[in-house]
C-alpha cells in the first residue's frame, strides 16, 4: 500500500449517508426538525450532506452563523445559542433573520431587544431554560444543572417572559433546552419531556401558546464498539419524544444533534514513531496527539485504537502523542504487537475531533489535517479491502 502522510482525519461519507437516512426514518414526523450542531464538525463536505438531507443548523457563535449562511443554509433553518453572545453576533443573527435566538439570561434579553431596536427589526426569541436535570454523562459535558452556566433557571421563566413582553420587537418563539452530550442512558431525555410538559402546561394556563419547542441534542454513540454499533439509537430517541412529550396545537419540535450524526464517521490515522519500554509500561509513541484529538486529555475520553499494519500477537501499550504534556495520552490499549512505522486508526473521532485541534507546540507544519480527498479515499478503500 502506498505510504500516506500522517496524521490525518478521514471521514467515511458512506457511513454518514447511512446514518442520515436512519435518522430521517426514525424522525419520521414532519413536525420534528433536526438542526445539525455545527460545532461537532464543520467540514464542508459533511455540511453539504446535512444540507442535502434538509437539516437545519445549530450555531453557537457569529462565526458559525456566518459559515452556515455561506454554505447555503437558509436563515430560517438556523438556531443560535450561547451564553456570551456579543453585539456584533446578535446584529448578524437578527439582521439575517435566523429562525431563533436561544436566549440564555434575562440580561441577554435586554441586549437582544436593544440590538433589534437599533436595526429596526424583530427577533424570534427562544428562552433557553435550565431544567436542573442531571444527564448522567461526564460532568464536563453536562449542561442542564444549576451548577452549569447555561440557560435561565426554570423558576425564572415568568420573570423572563415579563421582561420579554416589554419589547414589541421580541417575539416569543418557544422554550429551548439542552441537558448535555454523550447521553447513552436515555432516561434523562424522558425526564426532560416530563419537565417540558409541566412548563408548557403552565405556559398555556397563562395564555402563552408558543409555536415551537426545542429540546436540544445530546444523543450518545457507542465509543466502545464502533464496528458493532456504527449508528446511534435514533429509533428509541425519537420514539421517546413521540411518546412522552406533549405537543400542543401543531407545535414544531426542534432537535440539535451533533455527535450522533457524525461521531462514528471519523477516523484519525496516525503512524507509530517509537516503541519505548520502561519497567512500568510499553509506550507506543505516535504522530498524533492532543493537538489533533483533545478529547482524551480534556475529558478522559477513550477511543478505540486499531493497528491496521500488524497481525502479530496482542500486547498492551500506553498509546501517547508527541506533545510535551503528560495528559497527551490515549490510554492503555491492547494492540497486535506494534513497531515503528505501523499505522493506527483512532475511531469515533468525527465529532469534537478535528474542530478541537490546536497548533500547540507549533504543530501543524507539514501535517495535513485533512489529506487530499482522492488520495485518502483510495487509501481508505485499499486499507479496508486488505483488512
Ligand atoms: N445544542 C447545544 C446547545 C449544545 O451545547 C450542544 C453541544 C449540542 C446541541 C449538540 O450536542 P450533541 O448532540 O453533539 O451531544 N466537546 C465535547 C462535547 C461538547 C458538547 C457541546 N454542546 C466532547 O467532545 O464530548
Amino acid at each position: 500500500m502506498q505510504k500516506i502522510q500522517t496524521p490525518f482525519y478521514y471521514y467515511d461519507l458512506d457511513l454518514l449517508d447511512q446514518t442520515l437516512s436512519k435518522m430521517v426514518r426514525a424522525r419520521g414526523d414532519s413536525s420534528f426538525h433536526v438542526h445539525y450542531a455545527l460545532k461537532a464538525n464543520a467540514e464542508a463536505k459533511i455540511l453539504a450532506k446535512m444540507k442535502a438531507t434538509g437539516l437545519g443548523v445549530d450555531c453557537v457563535s457569529g462565526g458559525e452563523v456566518r459559515y452556515a449562511l455561506e454554505q447555503g443554509f437558509g436563515a430560517d433553518q438556523i438556531v443560535y445559542a450561547g451564553v456570551g453572545k456579543t453585539d456584533w453576533e446578535l446584529e448578524l443573527a437578527i439582521s439575517s433573520e435566523v429562525h431563533g435566538i436561544n436566549c440564555e439570561s434575562i440580561e441577554e434579553l435586554v441586549v437582544i431587544a436593544e440590538v433589534a431596536n437599533k436595526l429596526q427589526k424583530s427577533a424570534n426569541v427562544y428562552l433557553r431554560l435550565n431544567p436542573n436535570i442531571d444527564a448522567k454523562t461526564h460532568p464536563n459535558i453536562t449542561t442542564g444543572t444549576l451548577r452549569n452556566k447555561f440557560g435561565i433557571p426554570a423558576n425564572e421563566l415568568w420573570l423572563a417572559l415579563e421582561e420579554l413582553a416589554k419589547y414589541p420587537c421580541l417575539v416569543f418563539a418557544g422554550l429551548h433546552f439542552h441537558i448535555g452530550s454523550q447521553i447513552e442512558d436515555l432516561s434523562p431525555f424522558v425526564r426532560l419531556c416530563t419537565e417540558v410538559n409541566v412548563l408548557q402546561k403552565a405556559l398555556r394556563d397563562k395564555g402563552y401558546n408558543p409555536a415551537n419547542v426545542n429540546v436540544g441534542g445530546g444523543l450518545g454513540i457507542d465509543y466502545k464498539k464502533p464496528d458493532a454499533n456504527p449508528i446511534a439509537d435514533f429509533d428509541t430517541y425519537f420514539e421517546n419524544y413521540r411518546r412522552y412529550l406533549n405537543i400542543y396545537d401543531n407545535q414544531q419540535v426542534h432537535f440539535e444533534l451533533g455527535r450522533s450524526l457524525v461521531g462514528q464517521v471519523g477516523y484519525l490515522f496516525s503512524e507509530v514513531l517509537y516503541i519505548k519500554k520502561t519497567k512500568e509500561l510499553d509506550f507506543a509513541i505516535i504522530d498524533a496527539g492532543m493537538s489533533e484529538l483533545m478529547r482524551p486529555a480534556l475529558y478522559g475520553a477513550r477511543h478505540v485504537i486499531q493497528n491496521v499494519s500488524s497481525v502479530l500477537p496482542d500486547h498492551e501499550y500506553e498509546v501517547v502523542g508527541p506533545i510535551c504534556e503528560s495528559t497527551d495520552t490515549f490510554g492503555k490499549h491492547v494492540l497486535p504487537t506494534t513497531q515503528r512505522g505501523d499505522l493506527l486508526q483512532i475511531r469515533s473521532v468525527g465529532a469534537y475531533g478535528s474542530v478541537l485541534s490546536t497548533q500547540y507546540n507549533m504543530r501543524g507544519e507539514n501535517q495535513p489535517m485533512f489529506s487530499d480527498e482522492e488520495n485518502a479515499q483510495q487509501f481508505f478503500s485499499a486499507l479496508h479491502a486488505e483488512v
